[in-house]
């Protein structure tokens, strides 16, 4: 069952939450709203929010997290309104979880579990699924000792000490096998998965030049993407709704074309289970050309959205592709101030609406130009049976002039730096026969 909807008299009901924010000094929270993306990952789930709680602490309390007067308090809200769960901003021990619980009696969910449900409930491909599989069972095998002390702790407790193993004891050692040996085969599963992937990506970088939209969660990566390729990728007003990398040929006109991939959405403090797993999901923006860093102009957190973006992408190791950023939601400003000042910070920053397509057009010149490198003048000559070098001169460059010679194809043809590079890349053999005119 997803988060968020429990079972009553048989009808599924939405769960009510209760919010929890923990703010420590370093906290990379929204000072305005501290609880406005745990909000929304809530919403995320179908739960239904009726109430929140913040506390400043310095350090974390060892036993709640949060201090033991305030989670007394959470039990007495929490009765007084019929929450279900306690959702939490924070990431907690299982300790903490277990004493939550007890006190509050209510379930307690940490931000880390909740995005992984997310995760879990939105996984559509074989990869997606078996990373969030993954991630959910590597996030849970370090809680199994604290589920079974607390399970014992609320039955009546078995026989423990020196030499006797109480059945928690035993069923957690039965728990860690079961766990580890689906976590071999997990792992092994995705090796395959990805290894298969890893072909295709690096066949396409070499055939194209490829571009990755990558961005914070609702940011308009699907519907850029569905307006760039005439595809239909799934655009939806919620968080994740991506879950997998997909790409499509971008036709700039001209003859030109890239291949543009669609990625899953970043956010704050992305769990670090996560981080690890979903570095396969990125890694057609690790591996692309270019990146779209794709920012929603018009939310008011877009400054600290853009630095976790570019935060997870140096994370990730995407640290060689060219990066441009893309303002978008234009449509949706009230006034300039904000697109001014990023405009300002970033010069070369496009503003569009993926949504109306304006700006469309600026943004695509710099991607030919990009795609394309520096344009020359030059004279090849290669092998008339390598069709598919012969198909790129034909189909992404302006041929000048094309002439035959036994079994020789001589074009001549204005092309730039980068599918020159390309076309040599192809191991097709062609050879350039006259020097590039500048
Ligand atoms: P994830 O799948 O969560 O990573 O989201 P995403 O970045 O792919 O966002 P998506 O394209 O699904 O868009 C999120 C919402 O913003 C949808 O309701 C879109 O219709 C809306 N949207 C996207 N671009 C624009 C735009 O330029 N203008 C306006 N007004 N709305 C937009």
């Amino acid at each position: 069952m997803e988060q968020g909807k429990r079972v009553k008299n048989n009808t599924v009901v939405r769960e009510r939450a209760m919010l929890v924010g923990c703010l420590f000094p370093n906290s990379k929270a929204n000072k305005q709203d501290p609880l406005d993306e745990l909000r929304n990952l809530a919403h995320a789930v179908d739960a239904i929010v009726v109430d929140e709680v913040i506390q400043n602490r310095v350090k974390p309390d060892p036993a709640t997290f949060i201090g033991s007067g305030k989670v007394d308090e959470l039990a007495e809200r929490a009765k007084a309104q019929n929450i279900d769960v306690i959702i939490f901003d924070n990431d907690l021990s299982p300790t903490h979880i277990g004493n939550i619980e007890e006190i509050t009696n209510c379930k307690v969910l940490d931000r880390s579990e909740l995005i992984l449900d997310i995760f879990a409930s939105r996984a559509r491909t074989t990869e997606a699924r078996l990373q969030v599989e993954l991630a959910q069972l590597e996030y849970t095998y370090p809680r199994l000792r604290a589920m079974w002390s607390h399970l014992e702790r609320i039955t009546g407790g078995a026989p423990t000490g020196i030499g006797t193993r109480g059945p928690g004891e035993q069923q957690l050692e039965i728990d860690r096998r079961i766990v580890q040996k689906k976590l071999t085969a997990l792992k092994r599963e995705l090796k395959v998965v990805q290894a298969r992937k890893q072909r295709e990506v690096e066949k396409r970088n070499q055939d194209f030049f490829t571009v990755g939209l990558v961005g914070y969660t609702n940011a308009g990566k699907s519907t850029f993407f569905n307006t760039a390729t005439g595809a239909e990728a799934f655009a939806h007003d919620m968080l994740f709704a991506t879950l997998s990398t997909q790409t499509r040929r971008w036709e700039l006109g001209g003859g030109d074309s890239v291949m543009l991939s669609d990625t899953v959405g970043f956010v704050r403090d992305l769990p670090h289970h996560l981080v690890a797993s979903f570095k396969a999901t990125l890694e057609e923006a690790v591996h692309a050309d270019m990146l779209l860093i794709v920012l929603d102009i018009s939310d008011p957190q877009h400054r600290q959205q853009y630095e976790t973006v570019v935060h997870v992408l140096d994370e990730v190791g995407a640290e060689d592709p060219e990066r441009l950023l893309v303002l978008n939601k234009v449509d949706l400003l009230e006034n300039n101030a904000d697109l001014l000042v990023m405009q300002q910070e970033h010069p070369d920053a496009i503003a569009v609406s993926a949504k109306t397509g304006r700006g469309m057009d600026r943004l695509v010149d710099r991607i030919t130009a990009a795609a394309r490198g520096r344009s020359r003048q030059v004279t090849l000559s290669l092998p008339m049976n390598q069709g598919k070098a012969i198909h790129f001169l034909e189909s992404q460059t302006q041929v000048l002039s094309r002439s035959w010679q036994e079994s020789v194809a001589l074009f001549t043809v204005r092309i730039g730096s980068t599918q020159l590079e390309r076309l040599m890349a192809m191991g097709a053999g062609a050879e350039v026969v006259e020097q590039p005119t500048k």
